[in-house]
């Protein structure tokens, strides 16, 4: 869904006029409005300025602020206000307040300090919710809603006591039925951990030798995800019945991982991310070299910005997704915040586009004079002057981005249990899920490959010409039939540490594979974590060529398969890395070089054309449209044509 009316990308802005004296907003939304933003998004943080003390309410300053936007032709995002419950809340509901790994009590002073699974806090929820709805949910000029900010982000998704900790039991004794069940998926044979109560039972934090168990980890996330659906459900249950017509978005995050964003997006009409391609290089890309840190430090890393565009675009099934907080200066919350290079605001926003996003909506307008965010810019320096950003946004004309549509041939398949169940238990220090994923991604990107990421229950909605499931270690009987199903029609390429666990997190009876090995005609021999001085060898049985892997190899029986490629030294000298049964591969080593040449060759027989991309530019298409993005800071040449460095350039 886009702004409505538009046919073409929109841009707006986050802002706070609470931040500001009132007698500078209307020369600020004169700005805005002359700066080509159509939107501005509010309120999210302002709970303890619209109900300063329980059941006392001031909207004066909100609706000012609303009609002095809209007086100058400005269009409204509001928000739920639940991210920052206010302090005279908490004192008198101090049971809304999450628990630490640690056993901590968090405390008042900033922001997402709420246990999602409380009662208390959702009843509170509602109610302001259902006040602000009814105040402007029928205004004309606000045209949809985001609640709340960020669920669970910064580590706020789990809380391991109060509430939570009380739900928790009910959730399994619904979940499981018995408690026979709850210790068979949980193998609580082991070291003498079964339940003969559900009252019990606990979150896994604090366990002696600091090693809770697997399963209850799985199962505790599983948990949290739900509460945080049910939290925002409540939400969105007073917006639809009071804002009727409007939209409703959530601002999810870079590389989310804190809950099940397939169920939690379910009931918003489009999802939102927010993109800070810097601060994600520093911050979340612990996989990445320092060179390449280093190069990219002030555009970001093209693929991890691309990975999440390309996620959120596949949350929904393709829809369009906007970027409801877009970097545009330096940020403040990394290791190290560089400043961005000239020009790329404008690239980013491109890449957005051709990403399938309808909006940007740049964070924030101006920069803060106070609290926590005093060191992250704004379109506006402090002072009210602009900074750098301000200028690439004045030249960025979003009415030459149209709205078509994004059409890749190639599916990645990414599930939320798999995360989970990899990253309990990744038997290497330097190994994670989003590690080993981006490795196929890049890979495909690397090639000029466009891909969709979708779950493995999407597969029905669309017909690929290849499907690719980097991570998919948690292997249940639905998802094993959609396969099975869909190895009748499509090359599907499946990486390490697939179908290692069922459901429970357990591992099968029969072991890896046993959901799938009629398909993949393979059992496991052996796995083997590689330290960063450890390498190992593989050739291909048909061409000779040489791969070298690192972190994590697995070597293959094959039962039904054909070996493509062999171990050449190690303890797995001469059994299988990687193998094909029909349509079906399996990759077991992780070496970038390896995959690629298993995507190549699967590519061009899937009639997919492949390019080799100079490092740091990428190809990605929408409509009739090939956006060039260079994130090079120097020119770089390819085909005959010099892309200037930090640029796009739109082929037809
Ligand atoms: C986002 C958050 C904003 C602001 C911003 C700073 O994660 O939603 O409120 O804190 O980071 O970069």
């Amino acid at each position: 869904m886009s702004i409505p009316n538009s046919d073409t990308l929109s841009i707006g802005v986050c802002d706070y006029p609470e931040h500001v004296p009132q007698n500078e907003w209307a020369e600020h939304a004169e700005q805005q409005k002359a700066l080509g933003l159509t939107y501005v998004r509010l309120a999210e943080f302002s709970w303890a300025k619209i109900e300063p003390t329980d059941g006392v309410f001031d909207w004066q300053w909100l609706d000012d602020a609303i009609a002095t936007y809209v007086a100058k032709g400005l269009k409204i995002v509001m928000c739920t206000p639940t991210a920052t419950p206010p302090a005279w809340l908490v004192q008198k509901f101090p049971q809304i307040l999450a628990i630490d790994a640690q056993g901590h009590t968090m405390k008042f002073g900033s922001r997402r300090h709420y246990d999602h699974a409380c009662e208390t806090y959702r009843k509170e929820c509602k109610r302001i919710t259902t006040e602000i709805a009814k105040r402007y949910g029928q205004h004309a000029d606000v045209i949809g809603w985001q609640t709340d900010n960020e669920l669970g982000h910064e580590g706020t998704a789990v809380s391991y006591g109060g509430a939570s900790a009380a739900r928790f039991p009910k959730w399994l004794e619904a979940r499981y039925q018995t408690l026979d069940a709850l210790n068979e998926a949980w193998g609580c044979a082991f070291w003498s951990q079964d339940y003969s109560q559900w009252s019990q039972i606990c979150p896994p934090n604090l366990t002696a030798v600091r090693q809770p168990n697997p399963s209850q980890v799985l199962d505790y996330q599983r948990f949290c995800s739900d509460m945080i659906d049910e939290f925002q459900q409540l939400q969105i249950e007073v917006l639809r019945a009071l804002s009727p017509d409007r939209f409703i978005t959530h601002n999810f995050v870079i590389f989310a991982e804190e809950f099940d964003l397939y169920k939690v997006a379910k009931n918003l009409d489009f999802v939102a991310w927010d993109s800070y391609p810097i601060g994600m290089l520093e911050f979340f890309a612990t996989w990445e070299s320092e060179e390449t840190k280093t190069e990219f430090a002030r555009t970001g890393h093209p693929d991890l910005v691309s990975f999440n565009h390309d996620l959120y675009r596949g949350i929904k099934g393709g829809k369009d997704f906007w970027i409801m907080e877009q970097q545009c200066g330096h940020a403040n919350w990394a290791q190290y915040n560089p400043l961005p290079a000239k020009g790329a605001v404008q690239l980013w926003s491109a890449q957005a586009w051709a990403h399938g996003a309808s909006s940007v909506t740049y964070f924030r307008w101006r920069a803060s004079h106070m609290a926590q965010e005093i060191m992250h810019s704004g379109l506006l320096q402090q002072d009210g002057r602009a900074d750098r950003g301000y200028q690439e946004v004045k030249d960025f004309d979003p009415s030459q981005f149209a709205l078509e549509k994004v059409d890749a041939k190639v599916a990645l398949l990414h599930d939320y249990n798999s995360l989970w169940a990899y990253n309990v238990q990744p038997h290497n220090k330097d190994l994670n899920y989003w590690h080993q994923f981006m490795m196929f991604y890049t890979a495909l990107r690397e090639l000029g490959v466009d891909v969709d990421i979708i779950h493995p229950e999407q597969l029905a909605d669309k017909q690929y010409a290849l499907v690719v499931a980097p991570a998919l270690t948690l292997m249940d009987e639905k998802t094993a039939r959609v396969l099975t199903n869909q190895a009748q029609s499509t090359p599907i390429i499946f990486g390490p540490r697939t179908a290692f666990r069922h459901n429970s997190g357990r591992v099968a009876n029969k072991g890896q594979f046993e959901l799938i090995e009629d398909i993949v005609g393979i059992k496991l021999a052996n796995f083997d974590s590689l330290r960063p001085t450890l390498e190992q060898a593989i050739c291909c049985e048909n061409t000779k060529t040489e791969f070298s892997a690192t972190l994590w190899c697995e070597s293959y029986e094959a039962t039904s398969a054909v070996v493509t490629h062999t171990y050449t030294h190690g303890p797995m000298v001469g059994l299988p890395a990687v193998t094909q049964k029909d349509k079906v591969s399996v990759i077991g080593a992780l070496s970038a070089g390896l995959i690629s040449s298993v995507l190549i060759e699967a590519l061009s027989g899937a009639g997919i054309t492949t390019y080799r991309l100079p490092k740091g530019l990428r190809l990605s298409r929408r409509g009739n449209t090939t956006l060039v993005q260079n994130f090079n800071q120097q020119a770089v040449e390819w085909q005959g044509i010099t892309y200037p460095g930090v640029s796009f350039t739109r082929l037809k």
